[in-house]
């Protein structure tokens, strides 16, 4: 069965049309296919199994209780990096002994309701966090596993906003300082380090990112097993690139042949994060054309979703293909050149910002208002990262399985924009 197609000439989401539910549920409107979800995630469960793979759904990328029970019942576990992502997996009724819990700024609260939780391990991302969890399971009684969280110093070659493996920035720790690092713990009986975690950035498009860092981690974890520590877990975190244009993105299984004989070679249990490579073309955000207007020598279409819904384009200049939901002109195979029977225009927003677009220069087939616009690949980053910015509500979540729809969000209403600023 098919995830997003088109079919006579119109989109559908599995055996949905997708003017269907533009019409049930109003615009702008996110619409989910558990099926594509579910073949994400098939396809890294498959093509890492002889690594024996934890795999942790990347909660931040989309944090949906309805993405997160499909993945928790599809024998996903989970990545969160917050006490309100490990809320939400909790809620999605997922086992949070194998929850993976990362991030820069644990508080002393979300240290100990990871432990409550019993989470399979905490990715340490500095000497001053190794020594707050010690000291809450000390208070608590309790022995927590942790990862080293380090830094490989490798360039990734993402956007600058989401690189995390090169020095300088502010995620893990320098890879020279492990060993004092690790010292430290085996002098703390209330930490056990059973774990190596770096994550290098993403959308990562190449293999050879995750071939270095592999083989950087088979040294190190040699050496702490040497040291004393008995080294269970090799957590190479998510960032596998998806296709947001064509077919620009690697397979898992060529993620898989870089980074599943290194953890052979460790004998380590393969821990991943992927969250983009799973929900990002799991989704589509429909909008439907407001007005249309020629200024400056442009053409824009105005239409009704905008940065606050998707800020991906505005945040990081990112490429997202559009096309419309009924087109008089089939999608082509390459968004970005002249399409015949198409002309240039910008894909705007409402929102008061000059940053608020979604194509820009795009040749799209002639526009008018009422017409309806799909954004594609938006799963990932899209509602998780969505705001009420110009008090405007957040748009329904709808989740598509074959011919049936559940609404997995309502649509904000007014009253809900000032819920918690009015009086008890
Ligand atoms: N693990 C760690 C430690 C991470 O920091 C991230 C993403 C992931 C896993 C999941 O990465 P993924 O598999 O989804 O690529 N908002 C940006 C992306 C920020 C990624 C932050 N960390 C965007 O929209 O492109």
């Amino acid at each position: 069965m098919q995830t997003f197609h088109y079919l006579n000439s119109e989109l559908y989401c599995e055996d949905v049309p997708v003017s269907r539910l533009a019409a049930d549920f109003g615009t702008p409107l996110w619409v989910y296919s558990k099926r594509a979800l579910l073949t994400q995630l098939e396809q890294i469960q498959e093509a890492f199994a002889a690594a024996n793979p934890i795999i942790c759904y990347s909660v931040k990328a989309n944090g949906n209780l309805g993405v997160l029970r499909v993945m928790q019942q599809a024998g996903s576990s989970f990545d969160v990096v917050s006490g309100g992502e490990l809320y939400r997996v909790k809620q999605a009724g997922a086992d949070t002994t194998k929850v993976v819990f990362a991030g820069v700024g644990k508080t002393d609260d979300e240290i100990r309701f990871a432990l409550e939780s019993k989470i399979l391990m905490f990715d340490v991302e500095s000497e001053a966090e190794l020594d707050a969890i010690g000291h809450c399971a000390a208070e608590m009684g309790v022995v927590a596993p942790v990862a080293l969280r380090l830094n490989p110093d490798i360039d990734a070659k993402t956007h600058a906003k989401t690189t995390t493996g090169k020095k300088g920035n502010k995620f893990g720790m320098d890879s020279e300082r492990v060993h004092e690092l690790a010292n430290k713990v085996l002098k703390n009986p209330n930490l056990d380090l059973c774990g190596i975690h770096m994550h290098l950035g993403s959308p990562i498009l190449t293999t050879e990112p995750y071939e270095l860092s592999a083989k950087k981690a088979v040294g190190i974890v040699a050496d702490l097993r040497t040291q004393g520590h008995q080294i269970r877990y090799l957590n190479l975190g998510g960032g596998f690139g998806i296709n947001y244009r064509g077919n620009e993105a690697p397979l898992a299984k060529d993620f898989a042949a870089v980074i599943v004989p290194a953890c052979k070679e460790m004998n380590c249990q393969l821990v991943l994060e992927p969250g983009r490579f799973i929900a990002g073309n799991s989704a589509i955000l429909v909008s439907q054309v407001v007005f249309t207007k020629m200024e400056g020598g442009k053409k824009f279409v105005i239409q009704d979703a905008g940065m606050n819904d998707l800020v991906r384009p505005a945040m990081y200049d990112s490429f997202h293909r559009v096309w419309p939901v009924k087109p008089a002109v089939l999608p082509p195979e390459d968004f970005e050149a002249e399409i015949p029977g198409c002309e240039p225009v910008d894909v705007v927003g409402p929102v008061c910002e000059s940053s608020d677009y979604f194509a820009k220069g795009r040749f799209l087939p002639p526009m008018v208002r009422g017409d309806l616009l799909a954004i594609f690949s938006a799963g990932a980053y899209g509602t998780s990262m969505s705001s009420n910015y110009n008090a405007r509500p957040r748009a329904v979540e709808l989740m598509v399985d074959g011919g049936a729809v559940e609404v997995v969000r309502r649509r904000e209403t007014y009253a809900d924009l000032v819920a918690h600023e009015l009086p008890e």
